[in-house]
C-alpha cells in the first residue's frame, strides 16, 4: 500500500471545504491519541469496498482520512475502526454487506472501543437504513454518497459520541477538491472526471444513488493528473459512469467546456504518465472525434470497454439505452477497423423484464459478431425505484438461468479465441505485483487489458518491461521477460 499522502499539507489545498476537513483531521487525531493512552497500544482501522472503481477510489479517500487521523491498517475487520463502503447496483452487494456485519458483531462485543461505519450507495436507499437502524443497531455511523468529503467530521463526531450517527444528503451539486487521498498502488490511479449519471437506463439504480451528473473542471482533472505523474504515478484511469457524456453540464461558452476526447488529449499531454485508461464510455455517445484521440495517441491503453447490455432493439428501447443492434454493431466495426489492437470488451443483462429467446438469440449475434476480448454477464436484478421494478413480465429463474448458460457459453469461445490470437506477440506490460498463486512470477497488465505473467524479480513492480506472450490460457497469459 502506497503511503504518499496527496495534498495533506494546509499549503497546496485551496478548496475552503477540504481546508475544514482537514481541521477536523486535527481534532480527531488527538482522540484517537488519547484513547491510544488509555489503551497503551495503537489504533486500527480496516475500510472494506464492494462496487465499481468509483467506489475503489473513494476507500481511498476514506483510508487517507483515517491514516492522517492516526490509525495503522488492519487488513481484517477485527479492527478498531471499520468501514464498510457499500455497492446497491444488484442485491448480492446488498447481501454481501449484511453478511458482513452479521460477522461484524462479534468482533464489536469484543471491543468496546470498536467503532464501525457503513457509507456509499447503498445508505443512499431509506429502506437499507432502515434496516441496519433495526438489525444492526450496533452500527455507530452511516452517510451516503453525497457527503463523503464530510468524512473527517463525521469520523471525528463518532469518535466523542455513543450515539449511532446518520447524515444523508439527497442530492448534491457540490464537488470538494483537494481531499486527501491513499493510493492502494503506487504507480497507478483513478482519476474521477465525473460524478453521478443522468442516463437513467430503466433497470439502473446509479442515478438514484450518485444523483445527476456531474463533471470536474477539466484544469481539476490535469492538476490532479500532473500531482500523481510527480508522485510516480504512470499509468490513470479516468473515471466516469458515462466518460463520454463529460462536460456536457458545463454551460455553453464556459471556457471549461470541453469534449471528453479533448480532456483525453489533455491528459495524455501531463508529463511523467505512460498509460491513460478510461472507463466507462455509453455507446450511445461515442464521437468519431474520440476514435480519432485514440488513434493518433499511443499513450491511450488499447482497450474500449463498451456496454451492450441487450443486443436485441425492444429490449434495448425498454433499458432506455438509446441506441439500437445496428448501430451498436457499426460502432464496433468501426473499432475493429480503425484500431485493429483494441480489445473491445462489455457488459451484458440477462433476464430483463420481457426478454424472450429469440431477443436472447439477438444478443448472442452480436457477441459473435463484434468478438467481445471480454464480456461481465450479469443476471437481471430488481432494483426498487427504478423503472424497470414495475414492469409486469419478469422474466422466471429458470428461463434465465437458461438463456444465461447459453450466452455465457458464447462469450468464453470468443474471449478464447480472442486472447489466442497474441500468442508470439512481445508486449508492453506494467508491472502489477507478484502473481497470487506463485511469489517467483511477476503478473503484468497489456494495454488491452489482458494479464501475463512471467518470471522476474519483485524490483519490476510498478514498471513498464516488454514480455514475450508463450502460452496461452484462455483470459491470461504465460510469458518470458523480452
Ligand atoms: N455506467 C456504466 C456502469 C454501470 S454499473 C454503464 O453504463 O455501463 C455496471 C454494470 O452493472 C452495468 O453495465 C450493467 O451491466 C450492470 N447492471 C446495472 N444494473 C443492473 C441490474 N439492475 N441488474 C443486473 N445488472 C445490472
Ligand atoms: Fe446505470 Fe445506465 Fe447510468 Fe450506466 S449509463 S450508470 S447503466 S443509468
Ligand atoms: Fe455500485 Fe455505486 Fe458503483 S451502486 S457499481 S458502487 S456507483
Amino acid at each position: 500500500m502506497s503511503i504518499n499522502i496527496l495534498n495533506s499539507s494546509k499549503s497546496e489545498v485551496k478548496d475552503a471545504e477540504s481546508l475544514r476537513q482537514l481541521q477536523y483531521i486535527e481534532k480527531a487525531k488527538e482522540k484517537v491519541a488519547a484513547l491510544e493512552k488509555k489503551l497503551g497500544r495503537k489504533l486500527t482501522a480496516c475500510t472494506v469496498t464492494f462496487g465499481c472503481q468509483m467506489n475503489a477510489r473513494d476507500s481511498e479517500k476514506l483510508l487517507a482520512t483515517l491514516k492522517l487521523v492516526g490509525y495503522e491498517e488492519a487488513t481484517t475487520e477485527n479492527a478498531d475502526f471499520v468501514i464498510y463502503n457499500t455497492c446497491t447496483v444488484r442485491d448480492n452487494a446488498d447481501q454481501r454487506l449484511f453478511g458482513r456485519l452479521g460477522q461484524c458483531s462479534s468482533f464489536k462485543r469484543q471491543n468496546p472501543y470498536m467503532k464501525v461505519a457503513v457509507c456509499g450507495c447503498m445508505m443512499q436507499e431509506q429502506s437499507a437504513v432502515d434496516k441496519i437502524k433495526k438489525s444492526y443497531s450496533f452500527v455507530d455511523l452511516i452517510f451516503g454518497t453525497h457527503n463523503i468529503y464530510k468524512f473527517a467530521e463525521l469520523l471525528d463526531t463518532c469518535l466523542e459520541s455513543d450515539r449511532m450517527i446518520i447524515d444523508i444528503w439527497k442530492e448534491t451539486d457540490k464537488i470538494v477538491e483537494d481531499l486527501p487521498v491513499l493510493r492502494k498502488y503506487p504507480f497507478k490511479s483513478g482519476v474521477n472526471i465525473s460524478f453521478g449519471c443522468n442516463n437513467f437506463c430503466t433497470y439502473c439504480i446509479v442515478p438514484y444513488v450518485r444523483g445527476r451528473e456531474r463533471s470536474r473542471s477539466p484544469k481539476e482533472i490535469i492538476r490532479e493528473c500532473e500531482k500523481l505523474a510527480q508522485d510516480g504515478v504512470r499509468e490513470v484511469m479516468l473515471l466516469g459512469q458515462n466518460v463520454n457524456s463529460y462536460g456536457n453540464d458545463f454551460k455553453e461558452g464556459d471556457p471549461d467546456k470541453i469534449s471528453f476526447a479533448e480532456l483525453l488529449e489533455e491528459v495524455c499531454a501531463v508529463e511523467g504518465l505512460r498509460r491513460v485508461r478510461f472507463m466507462t464510455p455509453h455507446p450511445k455517445d461515442f464521437s468519431d472525434e474520440l476514435l480519432d484521440v485514440i488513434e493518433r495517441n499511443p499513450k491511450i491503453a488499447r482497450h474500449i470497454h463498451l456496454p451492450l447490455q441487450a443486443g436485441n432493439d425492444e429490449i434495448l428501447r425498454r433499458m432506455n439505452r438509446r441506441y439500437t443492434k445496428e448501430s451498436y454493431l457499426k460502432l464496433a466495426e468501426k473499432i475493429r477497423k480503425r484500431l485493429p489492437d483494441v480489445a473491445i470488451t462489455t457488459d451484458i443483462i440477462v433476464g430483463f423484464p420481457g426478454e424472450t429467446k429469440e431477443a436472447v438469440d439477438d444478443t448472442i449475434d452480436v457477441v459473435r459478431k463484434v468478438s467481445f476480448d471480454n464480456a461481465f454477464t450479469f443476471i437481471y436484478s430488481k432494483r426498487a425505484g427504478t423503472p424497470a421494478a414495475s414492469f409486469e413480465d419478469q422474466v422466471p429463474e429458470e428461463v434465465v438461468k437458461e438463456n444465461f448458460d447459453r450466452l455465457l457459453k458464447v462469450v468464453q469461445e470468443t474471449a478464447r479465441s480472442q486472447a489466442a490470437k497474441l500468442s508470439g506477440r512481445t508486449e508492453t506490460v506494467l508491472v502489477e505485483g507478484v502473481n497470487d498463486h506463485d511469489d517467483s512470477l511477476l503478473t503484468g497488465r497489456m494495454s488491452n487489458n489482458t494479464l501475463v505473467h512471467f518470471p522476474g524479480d519483485k524490483k519490476l513492480i510498478g514498471e513498464f518491461v516488454d514480455v514475450r506472450l508463450d502460452e496461452c490460457h484462455g483470459f491470461y497469459y504465460m510469458g518470458t521477460l523480452a
